[in-house]
């Protein structure tokens, strides 16, 4: 008798909050607008979702030298302040999508400046969020992913320290470690945002539960790749996808259970794309 696969779907897939509100925001304004709309770098690390806002009319632009009019939206992960006020001052229509969470980490780099503390900002320099977070605060400020990059931090009177949303607690618990050495008063935010530990947690659960494990999403999403790694190291069969036409009938070779997750900019079509297809493979 034949039996089927079983396909077990992590809880928290799709778009996160913050890429939700800021794909519904850019939907919007294409349709109030209607032509002459721009992001700073893709909207979000998703090729087939950019592509659909192409068909409605938001175009990805890598620099502002390359848009002299019409309405610019700002990625959920937030632009320098610089580009900012450089926006405002060509005169385009800004429309904000930076994320709630990513916006309060901004203000805090700046208030945290503002009271005189030397800012730590634990997170990836090359990360277009953290980027922004270090324009909101002054020269004395540092960033680090892990506490070598801290290494020819003189002794201060008083640190504070800001973490990239998408950062991993146990580095900012390193990086907290290490700043108590360095001052006597140290200021901490936890702006790490749960969205991205919670479907962490899940994957690595999952990927214990099953025979093969799916990750789907752009390959130019950290997040998505984070989560490829996490199931890897839990599960050799583990397979990354940005959609249903790369899944391979050979990976569900003697498989009864199948695991999917997706990362944070991935849509829930694909997702639903890649179950079905899945689901119609079969088990092998
Ligand atoms: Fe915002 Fe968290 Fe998503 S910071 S963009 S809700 S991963």
């Amino acid at each position: 008798m034949e039996m089927d696969m079983e396909i077990l779907i992590a809880k928290s897939t799709g778009f996160c909050f913050g890429v939700k509100r800021a794909i519904k925001e850019a939907e919007k304004t294409a349709e109030e607008k209607g032509s002459h709309i721009y992001t700073l770098g893709p909207i979000i690390h998703n090729p087939q979702v950019v592509g659909r806002l192409e068909e409605k009319g938001i175009y990805t632009k890598n620099s502002l030298d390359d848009i002299d009019g019409g309405t610019i939206i700002i990625r959920s992960h937030g632009v320098k302040v610089e580009e900012f006020i450089a926006a405002g001052q060509k005169g385009l229509d800004i429309v904000d999508a930076t994320c709630p969470f990513v916006k309060k980490a901004q203000d805090l780099v700046s208030r945290l400046t503002a009271e005189g503390y030397t800012v730590v900002v634990a997170g990836k320099r090359e990360h277009p969020e953290v980027k922004g977070l270090v324009s909101y605060g002054s020269r004395d400020l540092w960033v680090a992913e892990t506490p070598d990059d801290l290494r020819g931090m003189k002794r201060c009177p008083k640190i504070g320290i800001v973490a990239q949303t998408t950062l991993a607690m146990k580095k900012l618990e390193t990086i907290v470690n290490f700043c108590l050495s360095l001052a006597s008063e140290i200021k901490v935010f936890n702006t790490i945002c749960n969205a991205t530990s919670i479907r962490q947690e899940e994957c690595a659960d999952l990927a214990g539960h099953v025979d093969v494990m799916v990750v789907v999403g752009g390959r130019n999403s950290s997040n998505t790749m984070r989560l490829t790694e996490i199931c890897s190291a839990v599960l050799d069969r583990t397979h990354h996808v940005e959609t249903a036409d790369e899944l391979k009938a050979q990976w569900f070779k003697d498989c009864m259970r199948v695991g999917v997750t997706s990362g944070a900019s991935t849509p829930d079509w694909i997702i639903r794309e890649v179950v079905e297809k899945i689901a119609k493979i079969g088990p092998k």
